[in-house]
Protein backbone atom coordinates (compact mmCIF):
# COMPACT_ATOMS: atom_id res chain seq x y z
CA UNK A 1 0.00 0.00 0.00
CA UNK A 2 1.16 3.32 -1.33
CA UNK A 3 2.38 5.80 1.86
CA UNK A 4 -0.32 8.33 3.10
CA UNK A 5 0.61 11.98 3.69
CA UNK A 6 -1.83 14.68 5.74
CA UNK A 7 -0.69 18.40 5.76
CA UNK A 8 -2.16 19.98 9.08
CA UNK A 9 -2.55 23.03 10.17
CA UNK A 10 -3.33 24.06 13.95
CA UNK A 11 -4.02 28.39 14.77
CA UNK A 12 -6.73 28.12 17.26
CA UNK A 13 -4.75 30.19 19.85
CA UNK A 14 -1.16 31.49 20.27
CA UNK A 15 0.78 29.04 18.38
CA UNK A 16 1.04 28.83 14.35
CA UNK A 17 1.63 25.50 13.61
CA UNK A 18 2.05 23.02 10.16
CA UNK A 19 2.99 19.53 10.33
CA UNK A 20 3.00 16.43 7.98
CA UNK A 21 1.98 13.58 9.27
CA UNK A 22 2.91 9.88 7.46
CA UNK A 23 0.70 6.76 8.03
CA UNK A 24 -1.33 8.42 10.75
CA UNK A 25 1.41 7.99 13.16
CA UNK A 26 4.54 8.79 11.94
CA UNK A 27 5.80 13.14 11.98
CA UNK A 28 7.87 13.79 9.01
CA UNK A 29 8.06 16.94 10.22
CA UNK A 30 6.07 19.42 13.15
CA UNK A 31 7.02 23.27 12.98
CA UNK A 32 5.23 25.02 15.73
CA UNK A 33 5.89 29.07 15.89
CA UNK A 34 5.25 30.09 19.76
CA UNK A 35 3.62 33.71 20.71
CA UNK A 36 4.30 33.68 24.36
CA UNK A 37 6.74 36.46 23.99
CA UNK A 38 3.91 38.43 22.12
CA UNK A 39 1.41 37.67 24.82
CA UNK A 40 3.44 37.45 28.29
CA UNK A 41 3.58 41.66 28.35
CA UNK A 42 -0.16 41.78 28.88
CA UNK A 43 -0.38 38.25 31.07
CA UNK A 44 -2.30 36.34 28.40
CA UNK A 45 -3.20 35.68 24.91
CA UNK A 46 -5.03 39.21 22.99
CA UNK A 47 -6.94 37.33 20.12
CA UNK A 48 -6.23 40.53 17.85
CA UNK A 49 -2.36 39.92 18.37
CA UNK A 50 -2.90 36.71 17.79
CA UNK A 51 -4.58 37.32 14.38
CA UNK A 52 -1.81 39.27 12.98
CA UNK A 53 0.87 36.64 14.40
CA UNK A 54 -0.82 33.95 12.37
CA UNK A 55 -1.20 35.78 9.03
CA UNK A 56 2.53 37.13 9.60
CA UNK A 57 4.17 33.42 10.79
CA UNK A 58 1.89 31.46 8.06
CA UNK A 59 4.00 30.98 4.79
CA UNK A 60 7.25 30.80 6.91
CA UNK A 61 5.97 27.74 9.27
CA UNK A 62 4.46 26.09 6.10
CA UNK A 63 7.60 26.47 4.21
CA UNK A 64 9.67 25.43 7.01
CA UNK A 65 7.44 22.05 7.44
CA UNK A 66 7.79 21.37 3.71
CA UNK A 67 11.53 21.67 4.18
CA UNK A 68 12.19 19.95 6.62
CA UNK A 69 9.77 16.82 5.22
CA UNK A 70 11.43 16.56 2.14
CA UNK A 71 8.30 16.33 0.57
CA UNK A 72 6.09 18.47 -1.99
CA UNK A 73 3.09 19.67 -2.22
CA UNK A 74 2.23 16.88 -5.08
CA UNK A 75 2.79 13.87 -2.48
CA UNK A 76 0.64 15.20 -0.18
CA UNK A 77 -2.91 13.19 0.09
CA UNK A 78 -5.01 15.28 2.26
CA UNK A 79 -5.04 18.81 3.98
CA UNK A 80 -6.41 18.54 7.70
CA UNK A 81 -7.28 22.24 9.49
CA UNK A 82 -8.17 23.42 13.02
CA UNK A 83 -12.28 24.41 12.62
CA UNK A 84 -13.07 25.31 16.17
CA UNK A 85 -13.22 25.68 19.45
CA UNK A 86 -10.49 28.73 19.93
CA UNK A 87 -10.18 32.40 18.97
CA UNK A 88 -12.39 33.00 16.16
CA UNK A 89 -10.08 34.91 14.24
CA UNK A 90 -6.55 32.65 14.69
CA UNK A 91 -9.12 30.02 13.59
CA UNK A 92 -9.63 31.66 10.29
CA UNK A 93 -5.85 32.08 9.30
CA UNK A 94 -5.76 28.28 9.64
CA UNK A 95 -8.88 27.46 8.03
CA UNK A 96 -8.10 29.74 5.26
CA UNK A 97 -5.10 28.65 4.27
CA UNK A 98 -5.96 24.96 4.62
CA UNK A 99 -9.11 26.17 1.79
CA UNK A 100 -6.95 27.87 -0.43
CA UNK A 101 -4.49 25.45 -0.90
CA UNK A 102 -7.01 22.56 -1.07
CA UNK A 103 -8.26 24.44 -3.50
CA UNK A 104 -5.31 24.95 -5.67
CA UNK A 105 -4.24 21.95 -5.51
CA UNK A 106 -7.21 19.67 -5.66
CA UNK A 107 -6.53 17.96 -2.38
CA UNK A 108 -9.55 16.69 0.20
CA UNK A 109 -9.93 18.92 2.75
CA UNK A 110 -10.71 17.86 6.62
CA UNK A 111 -12.00 19.97 9.60
CA UNK A 112 -10.58 18.64 12.51
CA UNK A 113 -12.09 19.79 16.26
CA UNK A 114 -9.04 20.92 18.34
CA UNK A 115 -9.48 18.35 20.84
CA UNK A 116 -9.90 15.38 18.59
CA UNK A 117 -6.42 16.72 18.05
CA UNK A 118 -5.12 17.03 21.35
CA UNK A 119 -6.47 13.31 21.86
CA UNK A 120 -5.01 11.63 18.93
CA UNK A 121 -1.90 13.05 19.50
CA UNK A 122 -1.68 9.60 21.61
CA UNK A 123 -1.83 7.74 18.69
CA UNK A 124 1.50 9.20 17.67
CA UNK A 125 2.58 7.34 20.20
CA UNK A 126 0.28 3.90 20.37
CA UNK A 127 -2.58 2.53 19.04
CA UNK A 128 -5.45 2.93 20.84
CA UNK A 129 -7.91 0.33 23.10
CA UNK A 130 -11.28 0.69 23.09
CA UNK A 131 -13.32 1.59 25.13
CA UNK A 132 -10.97 4.62 26.57
CA UNK A 133 -11.32 7.42 28.66
CA UNK A 134 -9.77 10.52 27.75
CA UNK A 135 -8.92 13.15 30.60
CA UNK A 136 -8.42 16.82 28.14
CA UNK A 137 -7.17 19.20 30.50
CA UNK A 138 -6.00 22.53 28.92
CA UNK A 139 -6.33 25.92 28.75
CA UNK A 140 -9.95 26.22 27.67
CA UNK A 141 -11.36 22.87 28.28
CA UNK A 142 -11.67 20.09 31.01
CA UNK A 143 -13.50 17.17 29.73
CA UNK A 144 -13.51 13.66 30.16
CA UNK A 145 -14.36 11.70 26.88
CA UNK A 146 -15.78 8.27 26.34
CA UNK A 147 -14.60 6.46 23.21
CA UNK A 148 -15.97 3.12 22.02
CA UNK A 149 -14.32 3.38 18.92
CA UNK A 150 -12.50 5.81 16.22
CA UNK A 151 -13.84 9.32 16.14
CA UNK A 152 -16.84 8.40 18.67
CA UNK A 153 -16.72 10.83 21.56
CA UNK A 154 -19.23 11.30 24.13
CA UNK A 155 -18.70 13.55 26.64
CA UNK A 156 -19.04 12.12 29.95
CA UNK A 157 -17.92 14.94 32.37
CA UNK A 158 -17.05 18.71 32.06
CA UNK A 159 -16.19 21.96 33.58
CA UNK A 160 -19.04 23.87 34.63
CA UNK A 161 -17.20 27.27 35.20
CA UNK A 162 -13.12 27.31 34.59
CA UNK A 163 -11.41 24.88 32.69
CA UNK A 164 -8.27 23.58 34.83
CA UNK A 165 -5.17 25.43 32.60
CA UNK A 166 -7.75 28.63 33.05
CA UNK A 167 -7.46 28.14 36.84
CA UNK A 168 -3.77 27.63 37.04
CA UNK A 169 -3.06 31.14 34.55
CA UNK A 170 -5.77 32.91 36.81
CA UNK A 171 -4.04 31.81 39.94
CA UNK A 172 -0.53 32.47 38.36
CA UNK A 173 -1.52 36.19 37.90
CA UNK A 174 -2.46 36.65 41.40
CA UNK A 175 0.70 35.26 42.49
CA UNK A 176 2.72 37.92 39.58
CA UNK A 177 3.64 34.83 38.16
CA UNK A 178 4.45 35.14 34.46
CA UNK A 179 2.27 34.08 31.07
CA UNK A 180 1.64 31.31 30.96
CA UNK A 181 1.28 30.30 34.56
CA UNK A 182 0.59 26.39 34.44
CA UNK A 183 4.28 25.54 34.01
CA UNK A 184 5.40 28.31 36.62
CA UNK A 185 3.06 26.96 39.69
CA UNK A 186 3.90 23.02 38.41
CA UNK A 187 7.80 24.18 39.00
CA UNK A 188 6.61 26.25 42.35
CA UNK A 189 4.59 23.42 43.53
CA UNK A 190 7.44 21.34 43.67
CA UNK A 191 9.28 23.53 46.39
CA UNK A 192 6.29 24.09 48.86
CA UNK A 193 4.65 22.70 51.42
CA UNK A 194 0.82 21.66 51.08
CA UNK A 195 -0.13 23.35 53.99
CA UNK A 196 -3.38 25.61 52.50
CA UNK A 197 -6.63 23.64 52.70
CA UNK A 198 -8.19 24.45 49.47
CA UNK A 199 -11.59 23.42 48.47
CA UNK A 200 -12.35 20.12 45.92
CA UNK A 201 -15.42 20.60 44.24
CA UNK A 202 -16.61 17.15 43.83
CA UNK A 203 -20.25 18.13 43.03
CA UNK A 204 -23.05 15.77 43.56
CA UNK A 205 -22.83 12.24 43.96
CA UNK A 206 -21.69 10.19 41.03
CA UNK A 207 -21.34 13.52 38.44
CA UNK A 208 -18.07 13.61 36.79
CA UNK A 209 -18.24 16.94 36.08
CA UNK A 210 -15.78 19.93 37.48
CA UNK A 211 -15.66 23.26 38.84
CA UNK A 212 -12.53 25.51 39.61
CA UNK A 213 -13.51 28.76 40.14
CA UNK A 214 -14.43 27.94 44.09
CA UNK A 215 -10.95 27.01 44.12
CA UNK A 216 -9.58 29.49 42.16
CA UNK A 217 -11.19 32.15 44.09
CA UNK A 218 -10.19 31.03 47.57
CA UNK A 219 -7.21 30.95 46.39
CA UNK A 220 -7.22 34.28 45.33
CA UNK A 221 -9.00 35.32 48.72
CA UNK A 222 -5.96 33.71 50.95
CA UNK A 223 -3.53 35.65 48.40
CA UNK A 224 -5.46 39.08 49.19
CA UNK A 225 -5.83 38.64 52.88
CA UNK A 226 -2.44 37.37 53.91
CA UNK A 227 -1.15 41.02 51.62
CA UNK A 228 -3.92 43.06 53.68
CA UNK A 229 -2.63 42.06 56.87
CA UNK A 230 0.96 42.85 55.63
CA UNK A 231 1.69 38.63 56.04
CA UNK A 232 4.61 37.67 53.21
CA UNK A 233 2.86 35.17 51.18
CA UNK A 234 4.45 31.48 50.95
CA UNK A 235 3.96 31.28 47.20
CA UNK A 236 5.56 27.90 46.86
CA UNK A 237 2.99 26.56 49.80
CA UNK A 238 -0.10 28.22 47.75
CA UNK A 239 1.26 26.51 44.42
CA UNK A 240 1.75 23.35 46.21
CA UNK A 241 -1.85 23.24 48.30
CA UNK A 242 -3.67 24.37 44.74
CA UNK A 243 -2.04 22.03 42.94
CA UNK A 244 -2.76 19.03 45.09
CA UNK A 245 -6.59 20.20 44.96
CA UNK A 246 -6.72 20.68 41.22
CA UNK A 247 -4.74 17.34 41.13
CA UNK A 248 -6.69 15.07 43.63
CA UNK A 249 -10.55 15.86 41.56
CA UNK A 250 -9.18 15.29 38.45
CA UNK A 251 -7.40 11.78 39.71
CA UNK A 252 -10.25 11.08 41.28
CA UNK A 253 -12.74 11.97 39.09
CA UNK A 254 -11.20 10.28 36.21
CA UNK A 255 -10.19 7.24 38.49
CA UNK A 256 -14.29 6.68 39.37
CA UNK A 257 -15.11 7.12 35.50
CA UNK A 258 -12.87 4.68 34.28
CA UNK A 259 -14.41 1.90 36.60
CA UNK A 260 -17.94 2.92 36.13
CA UNK A 261 -17.41 2.69 32.38
CA UNK A 262 -15.25 -0.71 32.32
CA UNK A 263 -12.46 1.41 30.09
CA UNK A 264 -9.37 -0.32 29.10
CA UNK A 265 -7.07 2.71 28.62
CA UNK A 266 -7.10 6.41 29.73
CA UNK A 267 -5.38 8.47 27.60
CA UNK A 268 -4.39 12.42 28.79
CA UNK A 269 -4.67 15.12 26.43
CA UNK A 270 -4.13 19.17 26.22
CA UNK A 271 -1.49 21.58 27.57
CA UNK A 272 -2.34 20.62 32.05
CA UNK A 273 -1.52 16.84 30.77
CA UNK A 274 2.25 18.24 30.82
CA UNK A 275 1.75 19.08 34.46
CA UNK A 276 4.38 16.85 36.74
CA UNK A 277 1.78 16.62 40.15
CA UNK A 278 -1.04 15.58 37.65
CA UNK A 279 1.28 13.05 35.88
CA UNK A 280 2.86 11.46 39.00
CA UNK A 281 -1.11 11.12 40.54
CA UNK A 282 -2.37 9.80 37.99
CA UNK A 283 0.25 6.84 37.65
CA UNK A 284 0.11 6.33 41.53
CA UNK A 285 -4.16 5.98 41.55
CA UNK A 286 -3.88 3.33 38.39
CA UNK A 287 -0.94 1.96 39.79
CA UNK A 288 -2.56 -1.63 41.02
CA UNK A 289 -5.25 -1.11 38.51
CA UNK A 290 -5.51 -3.37 35.01
CA UNK A 291 -6.65 -0.09 33.55
CA UNK A 292 -3.49 1.27 31.50
CA UNK A 293 -2.76 4.88 31.71
CA UNK A 294 -1.12 6.95 28.84
CA UNK A 295 0.46 10.37 28.84
CA UNK A 296 1.83 11.65 25.96
CA UNK A 297 5.54 13.09 26.18
CA UNK A 298 5.59 17.04 26.53
CA UNK A 299 5.94 18.44 23.04
CA UNK A 300 2.78 16.66 22.49
CA UNK A 301 0.68 18.34 25.03
CA UNK A 302 0.38 21.67 24.18
CA UNK A 303 -0.77 22.94 21.08
CA UNK A 304 0.93 21.74 17.52
CA UNK A 305 -0.32 20.61 14.42
CA UNK A 306 1.54 16.70 14.43
CA UNK A 307 -2.25 15.96 16.52
CA UNK A 308 -4.11 17.45 14.23
CA UNK A 309 -2.63 15.35 11.51
CA UNK A 310 -2.96 12.28 13.49
CA UNK A 311 -6.96 13.12 13.51
CA UNK A 312 -7.40 14.47 10.70
CA UNK A 313 -5.76 10.99 9.15
CA UNK A 314 -8.59 8.97 10.77
CA UNK A 315 -11.40 11.51 9.62
CA UNK A 316 -9.85 11.00 5.98
CA UNK A 317 -9.95 6.91 6.33
CA UNK A 318 -13.72 7.67 7.44
CA UNK A 319 -14.24 9.44 4.82
CA UNK A 320 -15.23 12.71 6.38
CA UNK A 321 -14.33 15.62 3.82
CA UNK A 322 -15.20 19.54 4.08
CA UNK A 323 -17.04 21.49 1.28
CA UNK A 324 -15.31 24.69 0.45
CA UNK A 325 -18.21 26.36 2.71
CA UNK A 326 -15.55 24.94 5.71
CA UNK A 327 -15.53 27.65 8.59
CA UNK A 328 -14.22 28.65 11.48
CA UNK A 329 -15.91 27.34 14.61
CA UNK A 330 -14.99 29.28 17.52
CA UNK A 331 -17.54 27.16 19.96
CA UNK A 332 -17.70 23.71 17.77
CA UNK A 333 -18.67 20.94 19.92
CA UNK A 334 -16.87 17.59 19.24
O1 LIG B 1 -3.57 22.68 25.17
P1 LIG B 1 -2.93 24.00 25.37
O2 LIG B 1 -1.54 24.22 24.84
O3 LIG B 1 -3.81 25.13 24.75
C1 LIG B 1 -5.22 25.06 24.80
O4 LIG B 1 -5.81 24.38 23.92
O5 LIG B 1 -5.77 25.65 25.74
O6 LIG B 1 -2.98 24.29 26.94
C2 LIG B 1 -2.46 25.47 27.49
C3 LIG B 1 -2.70 25.44 28.99
C4 LIG B 1 -2.35 26.76 29.68
O7 LIG B 1 -3.42 27.10 30.55
C5 LIG B 1 -1.09 26.42 30.46
O8 LIG B 1 -0.93 27.19 31.63
C6 LIG B 1 -1.33 24.96 30.78
O9 LIG B 1 -1.89 24.42 29.61
N1 LIG B 1 -0.09 24.23 31.12
C7 LIG B 1 0.16 23.70 32.34
C8 LIG B 1 1.46 23.14 32.30
N2 LIG B 1 1.95 23.35 31.04
C9 LIG B 1 0.99 24.02 30.34
N3 LIG B 1 -0.61 23.66 33.44
C10 LIG B 1 -0.09 23.06 34.53
N4 LIG B 1 1.14 22.52 34.57
C11 LIG B 1 1.95 22.53 33.48
N5 LIG B 1 3.16 21.99 33.54
ZN1 LIG C 1 -5.02 22.99 22.93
Amino acid sequence: KKDQYILAIETSCDETAVAIIKNGNEVVSNVVASQIESHKRFGGVVPEVASRHHVEQMTHVLEEAFVKSNLEMESIDAIAVTQGPGLVGALLVGVSTAKALAFAHQKPLIGVHHIAGHIYANQLQEPFTFPLLALVVSGGHTELILMRDHYDFEVIGETRDDAAGEAYDKVARTLNLPYPGGPEIDRLAQEGVDRFDFPRAWLEEGSFDFSFSGLKSSVINTVHNAKQKGETVEIADIATSFQSSVTDVLVEKTYRAAEYYGVKEIIVAGGVAANSGLRSALLDRFDSSAIQVKIPPLWLCTDNAAMIGAAGMVAYEKGYRAGWDLNANPGLDI
